[in-house]
Formats: C-alpha cells, structure tokens, sequence
C-alpha cells in the first residue's frame, strides 16, 4: 500500500511503520530481528529464554546466561542491520525482567517493548539510556491510563509509542485477564485504537503514536488500522514462519499445516490466555491431564506450575516448540495461522505489504 503513515518512535523512524513482533522462546532471535530491521521495519528479539539453546548454559546458570544472551542477541542483530531499527521485547512476568531490559539498553538496542502485565518500573530500568525508548502493550484504554499516570507521576515520563493488541487474534499470551475477554468485541482494534488515539489527543495531550496489533497479514488490513487512526502496525504470526524466522522448520511447517480447528486458546501457567495450537501436549492438557517437564529456571514471578503443578513449565513447552517437538511443545499462533501456506521471506513480505 502507498501513503503510509511515518512511524516516530522516541528517535527512531523506520523507513516503514512496520513492527514485527517479539515472539518467544526464540521464534524471533536475531536473525528475524535483523532481517526486518534491514529491509526498513522495526525487528523485534522476544529476549525469554535466549538462554536455552546458548553453548554456556549448564542447566544451573539460567539466569546470567540469558542476560548475556540478551546482548549477545542485540549486537548480531545489528551487525544484520548496522542503520535499522531494532526492538527487544522484554516481558513483565518474568523474574529477571529488569536484568532483560538493563542487557538490551547496554548492547545498544534502540526500543524496549513490554507487555504480558503492566510495565510501571520500564523507566526506572532504562533511566540511564536517553536514546532507549520505551513502548507498552496494552488491550485496552484503561491499562494505558494507568501506566501514563503512574509513569507521569513517578518518572516524569510518557510512552514512546502504545502497541494496542487485540486478543481475538492475536499470537501468544493475550492481554485479557478472563477467558471471556478474549472474543469481547470491547477489545477489538475498531474499537480501542480510535478510542486511544482520542485519550492521548484530548487527555495526554501528547503525541505518541499508536501501533496496532493481532490479526493483521496484509496491505488491505493495515489500511484498515491507519483508518482508525493507529500509525503503525505489529505482526507476529506472519513472521514466525519465515526462512529468517529463527525457530526449526518443524515449527514452521506445523503453521503451515494448521487449520482453524487447530487453534485454540488456553490458561497459560502466568494466569492469563494465550493462543496456542492443539497438538498432543495442548490436548492432554485440554483434558485436564497436566504433563510437565521439570521446572527449567522460576523463570515467572507467578508461575501456577511452581505453585501447586496445576499447570506445565511453559518455558521448557515453548522450547520444545522451537526446537520443533510436535509432541511436547506448545507451539504459540495467532489465529491468521490459517493464513500460512508457504514458508516466506522476509523480502516477500514486505514485498507484498508495501506493494
Ligand atoms: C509464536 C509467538 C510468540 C509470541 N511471543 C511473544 C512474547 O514473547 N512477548 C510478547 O509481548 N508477544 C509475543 N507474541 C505476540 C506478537 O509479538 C504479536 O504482537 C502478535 O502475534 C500480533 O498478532 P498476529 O500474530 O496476529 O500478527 C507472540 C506471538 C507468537 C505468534
């Protein structure tokens, strides 16, 4: 599509308003982040769970190896893309999120993303890197309400940008706290994003840009999100199945195969949904028969697997996933998983949305 709107996020300007999304464990690493960066978008390493496949990871130095990995990530991103634009997503539920955030801003990343809870410290943590900015996800008007006021109170501070994603398509944990919020049109795009856009026109007064996210594949559907006022969109499940997608071809050929009865949404061990596909771990799961692989790391704050085993070690699911164990894995999916019938190339993607 032409007449595409100019994405500014702190100091940064990518040729193109095009996010892709941080997509965990090791979905996007950075050869992804890197690639998109290169070809004008903003690539985006998800930094959970580096550490997994990392040569110094014994089992028992989770922790500090993931901080390393971190970096590690950032520096061969920007060696793919010395001028792009690159993100780390850096999620709220984890133990070590501030480790996460600390390890990126010192690599020289240029964004920090966060979402899956509410990022009231991100400030804090980036503090001493004035050309970091600083981006949250969010599902709906009222959590961007309360993270400018709590970041204009204690830090002087406004977000950079506000990624809006919606839980009825998109991938990964979703930002809905009950199950029933998931399909809730209230947290659609047509909804939030001019909703938004209005609150931080007429309340803020500020002008931070809105991205949009969930659901969106091609140039019709981002015309779509620019109509309601967002400037610029994030995409994750497009992504994922590309050939500089990092994750196993396994993975990606389980995108290929899914089919809208794959698709299905469940109670993730952080306590909020997440959209997954139905493989065999996803179905004993479903049935209320819960087999997990040993805690990898306490890698969450609240983890309902440590707690009473009522859940599975999501790290080690997701792991299995990218390493491509159909069995075991939970492999994360929007719902435009349907949509995948090819493995793609970055190029053609951008390609086929710029026109
Ligand atoms: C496999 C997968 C893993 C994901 N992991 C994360 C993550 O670690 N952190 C996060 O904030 N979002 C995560 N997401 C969400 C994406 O960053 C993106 O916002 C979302 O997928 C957009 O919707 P779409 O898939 O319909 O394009 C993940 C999505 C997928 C598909």
């Amino acid at each position: 599509m032409s007449n595409l709107p100019t994405l500014k996020i702190g100091k940064h300007t990518p040729k193109y308003p095009i996010i892709q999304g941080g997509m965990g464990v090791k979905i996007s690493g950075s050869r992804l982040a890197g690639t998109v960066a290169a070809r004008g978008g903003i690539g985006t390493i998800a930094s959970v769970g580096l550490a997994c496949d990392h040569p110094m990871y014994n089992g028992r130095n989770y922790f500090k190896i993931n901080e390393i990995a971190v970096a590690e990530s950032v520096k061969a991103a920007r060696d793919i893309a010395p001028g792009g634009v690159l993100a780390v997503n850096c999620m709220v539920a984890l133990t070590d999120y501030d480790r996460h955030v600390r390890s990126a801003c010192e690599a020289g990343v240029d964004i920090i993303v966060s979402g899956a809870g509410l990022p009231m410290k991100l400030p804090e943590y980036t503090k001493n890197f004035s050309d970091v900015a600083i981006v949250p996800i969010v599902s709906s008007v009222k959590a961007a309400d309360l993270i400018v006021r709590k970041w204009s109170k204690l830090y002087d501070r406004l977000p950079d940008a506000i990624v809006v994603e919606t839980p009825l398509y998109a991938g990964g944990h979703l930002g809905a706290t009950k199950m029933e919020h998931v399909t809730d049109p209230a947290f659609s795009l047509e909804v939030v994003v001019p909703e938004l856009v209005k609150y931080l026109d007429d309340t803020v007064k500020a002008d931070i840009p809105v991205v949009a996210a969930g659901g969106i594949w091609n140039g019709s559907d981002m015309k779509k999100v620019f109509e309601l006022g967002a400037r610029g969109v994030q995409m994750g499940t497009r992504f994922a199945c590309t050939v500089e997608g990092d994750a196993s071809d396994r993975f990606k050929q389980a995108y290929i195969d899914a089919t809208e009865d794959d698709v299905v949404v469940i109670m993730s061990p952080v306590g909020i949904p997440g959209r997954a596909l139905r493989n065999p771990f996803v179905e004993k799961y479903m049935a209320g028969y819960v087999d997990s692989k040993p805690c990898m790391a306490a890698c969450l704050s609240h983890c309902s697997y440590l707690r009473d085993r009522s859940s599975f070690c999501i790290a080690q699911a997701l792991v299995d996933s990218y390493t491509g164990d159909w069995e075991s894995g939970l492999f994360f999916v929007g719902s435009n998983v349907v949509k995948c019938t090819k493995m793609e190339s970055v190029e053609e993607i951008f390609c086929d949305l710029i026109g």
